[in-house]
């Protein structure tokens, strides 16, 4: 396993800057274990990071593929001044964040698939799970953002559905590039991007998640939660963070949540 310097001086202090670090080998869900640190009273911003997991969750029951090493699989716990209505918004927020730190960190432009992808070369790279601690029945609600980077993951790894849609940084660019320099750049990113949302920022966020959205005016079907399909063009999300499409009769169907696919694909 590659480790850089700077990698195993934030696992052996516990520490990335100045934010807390729980790091572990491997583990079910980084999202799970966050979930249940967070409600022993794990600070704000700490970190939950696996070398793997074992049981990495996507959205809408999916698996992220989470091999030793080979990518980054983390999440973080906030406890966000938002309005509860307003906390679906982070998934896109976060989205933003971890393609402005790619960019930062690489020179690479990641695009951004509606509501939690982000693609090279119209590939996925990188996905975000949001989770919201139901429990809580005091304060400002505990929220786990649970990111996934495959950074040095061969194509050839991915299996099933995968094999045709996975990408990795390695493998859309023929580069390699430091874990823990990404690791610091999306933690800083998603830090502002949460701020700036607390200051009721998001139609400049939304404008700049736009500026990066790769299936703006292609032809996507969409499988909704209660299993209605939406066939159009995307037109991008609203200022609520919902998709709009529309079908070839003209009319524009609103997305709340599901699963986007290309209709090239
Ligand atoms: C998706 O694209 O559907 C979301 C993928 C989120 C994966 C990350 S990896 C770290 C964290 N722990 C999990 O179990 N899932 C998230």
């Amino acid at each position: 396993m590659h480790m850089d310097e700077q990698w195993k001086k934030m696992i052996s202090s516990g520490r990335l800057e100045e934010r807390n670090v729980i790091s572990i080998e491997s583990v079910d869900s980084t999202n799970t274990l966050a979930m249940k640190k967070g409600r022993q009273g794990a600070v704000t911003g700490t970190l939950v990071i696996a070398e793997t997991q074992s049981k990495g969750r996507g959205r809408l029951g999916k698996t992220w593929e989470s091999p030793t090493g080979a990518g980054l699989y983390f999440s973080i716990i906030l406890r966000p001044k938002l309005l509860p209505a307003d906390l679906p918004k982070i998934t896109l927020g976060a989205g933003l964040a971890v393609c402005k730190a790619i960019e930062r960190e690489t020179g690479l432009s990641p695009g951004l698939k509606w509501p939690n992808d982000i693609l090279l070369k119209n590939r996925k790279c990188g996905g975000i799970l949001t989770e919201t601690d139901t429990m809580a029945t005091t304060g400002p609600a505990m929220v786990v953002l649970g990111i996934g980077l495959n950074i040095t993951t061969p194509e050839e790894a991915f299996s099933g559905s995968l094999a045709e849609r996975a990408t990795s940084l390695l493998a859309a660019s023929g580069r390699i590039f430091s874990r823990s320099a990404l690791l610091t750049a999306i933690v800083q990113e998603v830090e502002e991007v949460v701020a700036r949302m607390e200051e009721d920022d998001f139609p400049e966020i939304l404008a700049e998640w736009r500026e990066r959205d790769g299936i703006k005016g292609k032809e996507i079907s969409c499988v909704e939660v209660g299993g209605r399909v939406v066939s159009g063009i995307s037109l991008g999300p609203d200022e609520n963070g919902v998709l709009h499409v529309q079908d070839s009769a003209g009319s524009v169907h609103q997305v709340l949540s599901g699963d986007i696919n290309l209709a090239s694909k």
